[in-house]
């Protein structure tokens, strides 16, 4: 299996091109499917759905988001299936979801196979938009189990339960885009330096997360568009990355 590389096309097959037990944890961001309570609102465009007019900023669509609830419990298991073969034994699993989508989350991934341990929560801070007489929609979670027993062993540390980060403007790549302080928080449940699995890749961040983070990284992504930016990100730390190893090694010496 090549590592530290991003393919493009849809996940399915990809992920039955992976081998069993040769992942560490998957961390992945899917297309939530959501947006819309009515079939109608469903089909509308990813844009129209997610993005308030005032902060649209010629984003492209992405695909995979317009499902009925039944078939993308359906799809959601047989893609988390298909990973659940590739992780190895204990490795752990962390899903974003809204709150829509979160029973559906979680019954997928036990579906799947994976023990569903708890949900940590991405805090978007009070910069979200304000609704009188209405609870601010803040937050989106992160649905995170393991499959099978997850030893305590396994050399990372205590995770915060709640995660507090800002969306910056210089940050999203992406309609739905995470931020990559929120990436790096979350990618610190893999094993250091272990191969971090994304199969909804997006603009990269998790996979950019990785990078900087030395985790090794593999990841899918469909639409080529979003590959490209992904690609992008990941060559524009290389000069960075080599500069602080060439820093290192002199202080090595
Ligand atoms: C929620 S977005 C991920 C955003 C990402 N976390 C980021 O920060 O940029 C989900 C992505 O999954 C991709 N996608 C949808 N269906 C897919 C499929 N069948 N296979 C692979 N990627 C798919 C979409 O194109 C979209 O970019």
């Amino acid at each position: 299996m090549e590592v530290n590389k991003l393919y493009q096309g849809d996940c399915l097959p990809f992920l039955e091109s992976l081998p069993s037990e040769s992942v560490d944890a998957l961390i992945t961001d899917p297309p939530y499917a959501s947006g819309g309570l009515h079939i109608g609102a469903r089909q509308a465009s990813t844009t129209s759905k997610y993005m308030q007019t005032s902060t649209k900023r010629g984003f492209h669509d992405f695909a995979g988001d317009h499902r009925d609830q039944r078939s993308h419990l359906r799809w959601s298991m047989m893609w988390l299936s298909e990973c659940w073969r590739i992780l190895k034994p204990g490795a752990p699993v962390c899903l974003f979801s809204d709150w829509r989508q979160l029973p559906t989350t979680t019954d997928a991934l036990q579906a799947a196979g994976f023990s569903w341990r708890g949900i940590a929560v991405w805090d978007k801070t009070e910069g979200t938009r304000p609704v009188v007489g209405r609870f601010r929609a803040q937050c989106e979670y992160i649905v995170w189990g393991s499959k099978g027993n997850m030893p305590l062993d396994r050399g990372v540390g205590v995770l915060p339960g709640a995660i507090r980060q800002v969306v910056k403007t210089a940050d999203k790549h992406h309609i739905t885009g995470k931020p990559v302080e929120v990436m790096r928080q979350v990618n610190r449940i893999c094993v250091p330096s272990g191969i971090i699995l994304d199969p909804f890749a997006g603009s990269g961040s998790t996979l950019v997360a990785a990078e900087m983070d030395g985790y090794q990284w593999i990841g899918c992504e469909l639409s080529p568009h979003y590959r490209d930016v992904a690609n992008a990100r990941l060559q524009a730390l290389k000069p960075a990355h080599a500069a602080a190893v060439s820093h290192e090694s002199t202080l090595d010496r």
